[in-house]
Formats: structure tokens, C-alpha cells, sequence
């Protein structure tokens, strides 16, 4: 198959699964985004949970990558990561944050900013402690965003930390959680034609949330 220009200009679709008016999103953007979470749940979306977390370092140079969403409570949206990594270091410099979840079976998506904060310790304890033997192996092996020179370091590093903590697989102090707190949270859904259908909540110095329409 072409990949040239030509033919990438010409992929297209035209969106008509649903609309989306201010009624039905009502008033609280994380009772929605709940809604449409277990819609998407519902319609086997994979990898679901998947979003987009997009950060800007102390220079002004975004960085984009995908991380998982582990939880939501009325305070905002947490994933877990190592924090000497990348998304991490730019965090420290700038907290200002973007995640962004596509639903494309629903032809749907909510596009998140705000600021994140590290959780508890005890919260990135229980959600470590929660994951597999592996996984929590994997944390301690992998120094992530640096440059390693193969594989094999991986390798190692993975042996070496399966004979030293055998089955108690503590934390690793540099991994843990963040909490996105959102400002803003706007909900798309696709329309024909492309006159999609926006509305955006604007957290007010109030605590309360505004709710718009935005031009599509
Ligand atoms: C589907 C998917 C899920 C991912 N989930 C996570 C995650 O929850 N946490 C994480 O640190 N990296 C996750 N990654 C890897 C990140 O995209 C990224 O490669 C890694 O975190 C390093 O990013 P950084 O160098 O920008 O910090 C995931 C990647 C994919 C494709």
C-alpha cells in the first residue's frame, strides 16, 4: 500500500454514532467522564484506559507519550510512573499538564488540562504492592528515559533484583504516582460533517465548574 501524501489526505471519515448537547453532560465533568469511561468500558475500547499525557519543560519543549489511568477519585486523574524519568523531570520544572483519552469506537474524546502533583506515599504503596511480581521487578530494572547501551542491561538488572528481593518486592523510592488536578475538561464527540459536538467545564476560582460550548 501507497503511504504517499495523496493517499493520507484522502483517509477519512464521517462521524454519526451520537450527539453530545449540555443537558446531557450536565454538571459535573467527573460524573460524565465516568459515564463515558464505563461507555467506553462497555464498548470494548482497547486499552481503554490508555491517554495521552502531554508535558512542557522548564525550556517550553513539549513532550507527548502515552501512560495508563489507575484512578479517579473527586480530586483528578492519577498514573504511575517512574519520577526520574522524562515526564517527570518535566513535572518537577512545570506542572502544568494535558492528558487526552481517545475512544475511537464511540468516536469520542475528553481532552484534560491541569496540574500534577505526586500522590501519597501510601497511595503509590498500595498500587505497587497491587501489581504483579514482574512488573514491580521491571520498575526497579528499568532507569527510565536514560540511554542504555542494549538490552542485556535490562536483562541484568532484572536477574540481579529477582535475587536480592526475591518475593518482598518493595516500592522503589523514585516510582510512584501523580494526580492530574483539572482546570479544564472538554468532552468531544464526533458529528457529520465535521460539526462536531464540544463542551468544555472551566473550573472557576470557586471551586465551581463552568460549562461552554466550543465551535467544533
Ligand atoms: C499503552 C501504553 C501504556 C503505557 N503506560 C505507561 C504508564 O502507565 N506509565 C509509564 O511510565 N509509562 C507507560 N507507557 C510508556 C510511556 O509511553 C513512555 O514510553 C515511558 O513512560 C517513558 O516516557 P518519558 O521518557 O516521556 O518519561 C505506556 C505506553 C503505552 C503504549
Amino acid at each position: 500500500m501507497s503511504h504517499s501524501g495523496k493517499h493520507i489526505a484522502a483517509i477519512r471519515k464521517d462521524y454519526q454514532l451520537a450527539v453530545l448537547d449540555e443537558q446531557v453532560a450536565g454538571d459535573n465533568p467527573f460524573s460524565f467522564f465516568h459515564k463515558w469511561f464505563d461507555d467506553a468500558h462497555k464498548a470494548d475500547a482497547e486499552e481503554v484506559n490508555a491517554m495521552t499525557l502531554a508535558t512542557v519543560n522548564a525550556a517550553g519543549k513539549p513532550h507527548a507519550r502515552i501512560v495508563l489511568l489507575k484512578g479517579l477519585d473527586e480530586k483528578g486523574f492519577v498514573f504511575f510512573t517512574n519520577y526520574n524519568s522524562e515526564k517527570g523531570r518535566d513535572i518537577s520544572e512545570n506542572p502544568h499538564v494535558s492528558l487526552v483519552f481517545f475512544w475511537k469506537e464511540l468516536e469520542r474524546q475528553v481532552c484534560i488540562e491541569g496540574m500534577a502533583e505526586k500522590v501519597s506515599e501510601a497511595e503509590s504503596d498500595e498500587y505497587f504492592m497491587s501489581r504483579p511480581a514482574g512488573s514491580r521487578l521491571g520498575a526497579w530494572s528499568s532507569p527510565q528515559s536514560t540511554i542504555i547501551a542494549d538490552r542485556s542491561i535490562l536483562e541484568e538488572n532484572y536477574t540481579r533484583y529477582a535475587s536480592q528481593y526475591g518475593d518482598d518486592i518493595p516500592r522503589p523510592q523514585h516510582w510512584g504516582g501523580y494526580r492530574v488536578i483539572p482546570t479544564t475538561i472538554e468532552f468531544w464527540q464526533g458529528r457529520s460533517s465535521r460539526m462536531h459536538d464540544r463542551i468544555q467545564f472551566t473550573r472557576s476560582s470557586n471551586g465551581n465548574w463552568l460549562k461552554n460550548r466550543l465551535a467544533p
